[in-house]
């Protein structure tokens, strides 16, 4: 029997220069490379040093002038807007030369940020692919995020250009982008020179003279722009991700490494071939919208479907199959919850039975833990493999999946199965010492990174040592902490920081945290996650009120959940608070989150050896009744 899998996964390790060196032909280079993985300064690795090239060349000119000039590329979906478009790769690649043309005419070139802050329409991806034919270094960021998030993304990244559109539609409100720009830009202490402001139908924009072009005028006067030859190494984007505190990471991936791992990516993990139908119903502000709605499968020569709508309410339950059978979609890459949110609304799948899913070969899952019954649903319904699969926005593609290229392994659920070829994954403690098979400890990543994965966080080589490199020595460290079992399977069962997952989306409690602390009545605060049957946690707030306050508790929770919304975005999902005496903490004055989040969810929970006062878990208990938490049976 062939070891397939064995086989390449040992020799990613063994040999990575020969490994990704090979899977690097598949693309087009206008100057090779001098060397495959430069370890010389390592523990900054860089890929294929000296090689130039451009990663919109490789993923639509290529493909032009290789035969595929009138296969779909893109085909948008929109049951919010009822509109339907399709592009081909030859359509596509002349309205990204264009709007790159229209983009330069502005002054944007080699090396200059532009900001890309819009729904989920084709301009967006037409923005991204343009930046990159340029050499400029994209940042989208996500529509759900408030001005102050926009604001903090400007001035990390000074932008010399901002992209967005007059409004993004939710199911069925009109959200207007607009007022939100205006409002970060007037925040920000660098302002961009220039904004390009798509108008939607839905909402208007009113435009600001001298600051503001509309769209469709830029590219009307503007002419098509050729693709610009980069290094390897140069940045290709920047997408900024939640950290531990209101200062997010600027996630840098360059242009080379990124596009031999996901086009790599999408024969070995996705098992899907060119001309065929890809589908990642997520968004373009995310890291899953980046790497498999826009580059990966362009990249490999498919057909990328960009969805602006739910998996719910748009109009019901039936939406995704309806996707899938229109386009003959191969393979759906979402979240556990958007099939938690279906399974509610139509538990015995009877939408199904009106839609022909004979094309539908498989379901990905990722961006956050699967939970068995969720994936156990997704397969009885469907009948096709349901694969989880691990990622980050750090590592760009899959550190762990069921490689369906490869060889199918059991599905054992709960775990996304094993490393993909290029990581190699081990379980440390808290001294870096190997842990034993089945016992949970910190999931670490033998560097070097394989390529795709973060050289660094933009400007901040420091933060990217200390944040990630420091506390296990040779290991890249994810955050997450699990198992492996003997079969290598990897588990991966929870954050060993304060990041939280609701409903797919990466939030950091410690960013909440800094907006309850500057409520004026609010003496201290924290913020924890817990478990959502839908979204899969939501955040929940404790507040410690300064002494003689005049609002009432009700009032002050309100404004603060306002404040969240405000500050951080409606993407939060902050509608809840409780007001406590006291938060129970260390002796030295660590707030014991997880011991408060064990009581929320009502589950077993050991007294910390070092808590000041037990008599505080007793009030806990009683403040999460008062909201729904923390009942037993
Ligand atoms: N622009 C503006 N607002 C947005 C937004 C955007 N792009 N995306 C979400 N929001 C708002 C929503 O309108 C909602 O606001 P509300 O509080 O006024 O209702 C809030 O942010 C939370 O949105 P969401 O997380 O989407 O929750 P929901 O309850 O509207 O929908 C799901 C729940 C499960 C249907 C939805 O989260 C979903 O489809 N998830 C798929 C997961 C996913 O795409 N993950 C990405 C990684 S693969
Ligand atoms: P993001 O950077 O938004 O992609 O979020 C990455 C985090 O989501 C990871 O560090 C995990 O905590 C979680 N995550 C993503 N995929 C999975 C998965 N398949 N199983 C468990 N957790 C996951």
């Amino acid at each position: 029997m062939t070891k397939r899998y064995d086989q390449e996964h040992a020799r990613s390790l063994a040999d990575p220069e020969g490994y990704w060196g090979e899977a690097a032909r598949d693309l087009h280079w206008t100057k090779p490379w001098d060397k495959v993985l430069d370890a010389s300064k390592a523990p900054f690795y860089r890929w294929f040093v000296g090689a130039q090239t451009n990663t919109c060349y490789n993923a639509l000119d290529r493909h032009v002038e290789g035969g595929r000039a009138d296969q779909l590329a893109l085909i948008y979906d929109s049951p919010v807007t009822n509109k339907k478009a399709t592009y081909t790769y030859r359509q596509l690649r002349d309205a990204v030369a264009l709007f790159a043309g229209a983009m330069a005419k502005e002054g944007v070139g080699k090396g200059d940020r532009v900001i890309i802050y819009m729904p989920m329409v084709p301009e967006a991806a037409i923005a991204m692919l343009a930046s990159a034919r340029l050499g400029a270094i994209h940042s989208v960021v996500f529509g759900g995020f408030a001005a102050n998030e926009l604001a903090t993304r400007l001035n990390d990244a000074k932008p010399k250009l901002i992209v967005s559109a007059s409004c993004g539609i939710e199911v069925n409100k009109v959200i207007p982008y607009k007022p939100l720009l205006d409002a970060a830009i007037a925040m920000a202490e660098h302002k961009p020179s220039r904004c390009i402001i798509l108008a939607r139908p839905e909402a208007k924009a009113d435009l600001v003279a001298g600051r503001d072009l509309d769209w469709a005028a830029a590219v009307q006067a503007a002419s098509p722009h050729a693709c610009v030859p980069v290094a390897a190494t140069d940045p290709l984007y920047i997408l900024y991700t939640s950290g531990t505190t209101g200062q997010p990471k600027g996630v840098v991936r360059d242009n080379g490494g990124h596009m031999v791992a996901l086009k790599k990516s999408m024969t070995t993990v996705y098992d899907i071939k060119p001309g065929e139908v890809f589908w990642a119903a997520s968004d373009v502000g995310w890291v899953v919208g980046h790497s498999y709605i826009v580059y990966a499968p362009l990249l490999q020569g498919c057909t990328t479907v960009l969805y602006e709508g739910k998996p719910v309410g748009t109009p019901d339950a039936g939406a995704f199959w309806r996707v899938i059978s229109e386009y003959k979609v191969v393979s759906l890459f979402t979240a556990p919850t958007a099939f938690r949110a279906i399974k509610r609304d139509d538990p015995n799948g009877e939408f199904l039975k009106k839609y022909d899913l004979k094309h539908f070969r498989i379901l990905f899952l990722a961006g956050e833990r699967c939970d068995p019954d969720t994936l156990h649903w997704a397969e009885q319904i469907l009948k096709v493999p349901v694969i989880d699969h691990w990622w980050q926005t750090e590592t760009g593609w899959p550190i762990c999946a069921n490689p369906m290229g490869l060889e199918r392994f059991p599905v054992k659920a709960g775990s996304p199965t094993k490393a993909v070829p290029g990581w190699d994954v081990q379980t440390v403690d808290e001294s870096c010492k190997p842990v034993k098979a089945g016992q949970v400890g910190n999931l670490v990543i033998k560097l070097p990174l394989p390529p795709g994965s973060l050289p660094t966080l933009w400007n901040a080589d420091a933060r990217f040592t200390s944040s990630y490199l420091e506390e296990f020595p040779g290991y890249y460290k994810t955050g997450d902490a699990g198992y492996i079992d003997e079969d290598g399977y990897v588990y991966v069962m929870s954050r060993t920081d304060d990041i939280i997952n609701v409903a797919g989306h990466r939030l950091s409690t410690g960013a909440m945290e800094e907006v309850l602390a500057n409520h004026p009545d609010v003496a201290e605060c924290a913020v924890i996650g817990v478990a959502d049957t839908m979204k899969g946690q939501l955040p929940l707030g404790f507040l410690v009120l300064k002494a003689g306050v005049k609002k009432t508790e009700a009032e002050i929770v309100k404004e603060v959940v306002g404040m969240v919304r405000d500050r951080i975005g409606p993407v939060a999902a902050f509608k809840t608070a409780v007001v406590v005496k006291r938060l129970p903490k260390t002796r030295s004055g660590k707030i014991l989150r997880g011991t408060m989040q064990k009581i929320a969810d009502v589950q077993d929970y050991k007294m910390p050896a070092t808590i000041d006062d037990p008599a505080i878990l007793p009030e806990i208990e009683q403040a999460l009744t008062t909201v729904g938490y923390a009942k037993k049976g």
